[in-house]
């Protein structure tokens, strides 16, 4: 995969050569190129933004060094053979990122970021590349960030670790918290290591009886416990069907019941506070 950014900050974008995206990138799995904007402005000032139409506060990305940087970026990857480029533009106003948007990006084959400071960049630029590519706005919470640049760093990673051969065997993602598969909408639950003794601290036995059967069934309890705390929102997102009685017993103890009003779907609801069934 190849993958351009344009910033004006080249330098904020060094983490890319460190760990599992450096790896990938020494192993040429990922084919990075980081560009300064700074370098399509011609003034003495290397002016990159302007005061907006319409007045209001901050200031605009100017179009002309966009349109010229991303013409030249477009340019030098078809040159070197790359194709189908996406555009990736990082902003508080864009779609929510999340996994499967992850797993969308990571199955193309060329990604260009377009990280903006001040208050974003002006909109013909956007609406010019859309119309030769898919153009991704994406949103990496709901915050504002001073600059997009820490969100390519965000989305780079979540993608580069789904290139095939990226991560080890060992270290594979299909028991993530949102993959797709059993656990679906389900966040993982704790995990422990050696020693099995610390500071008086013990793991749970059921981790030492080699019993699979109830591992399996402890770590879904564990799931459901902690995404019940810490994201209510996934629980009643969940369709009916990927509980079983043994998931719908722990909700149950939870405080979770099924919704009478639900049906056909029987969604679960969080029981009001102080309310007993
Ligand atoms: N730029 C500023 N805030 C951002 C956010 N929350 N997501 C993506 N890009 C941003």
């Amino acid at each position: 995969m190849r993958l351009d950014v344009v910033t004006i900050f080249p330098e904020y974008l060094d983490p890319l050569n460190v760990s599992l995206v450096g790896k990938a990138r020494a192993r040429g799995q990922l084919n990075v190129h980081v560009h300064d904007l700074r370098s399509w402005t011609y003034d003495r000032h290397n002016t990159v933004d302007d005061t907006p139409y319409g007045g209001g506060p901050g200031m605009v990305m100017k179009t002309d060094p966009w349109g010229e940087a991303l013409d030249a970026v477009l340019a030098d990857g078809y040159e070197t053979g790359a194709h189908q480029p996406a555009l990736v533009v990082p902003t508080p106003s864009g779609r929510p990122f999340n996994q499967e948007l992850a797993v969308e990006l990571s199955e193309r084959p060329w990604l260009v970021f377009t990280p903006a400071r001040y208050e974003g960049i002006d909109r013909r630029v956007i609406d010019e590349y859309a119309t030769r590519m898919p153009v991704y706005e994406v949103s990496i919470g709901d915050y504002v960030l001073a600059g997009g640049e820490a969100a390519v760093l965000v989305v780079t990673e979540a993608v580069a670790r789904l290139l095939p051969g990226v991560l080890g065997n060992a270290e594979s993602h299909q028991d993530d918290s949102f993959a797709p598969g059993a656990m679906a909408n389900l966040l993982e639950g704790p995990v422990y290591t050696k020693p099995p003794q610390w500071r008086e601290r013990g793991i749970p036995d059921v981790l030492l009886s080699g019993h699979h059967g109830k591992i399996a069934r402890w770590r879904r309890d564990e799931a459901l416990k902690r995404t019940a705390a810490n994201r209510p929102d996934l629980i009643e997102r969940c369709e009916p069907k990927v509980f079983d009685k043994k998931d719908r017993e722990m909700l149950s103890i939870l405080g979770w019941a099924p919704d009478p009003a639900g049906e056909p779907y029987g969604r679960f609801w969080r029981r009001p506070q102080g309310v007993e069934e």
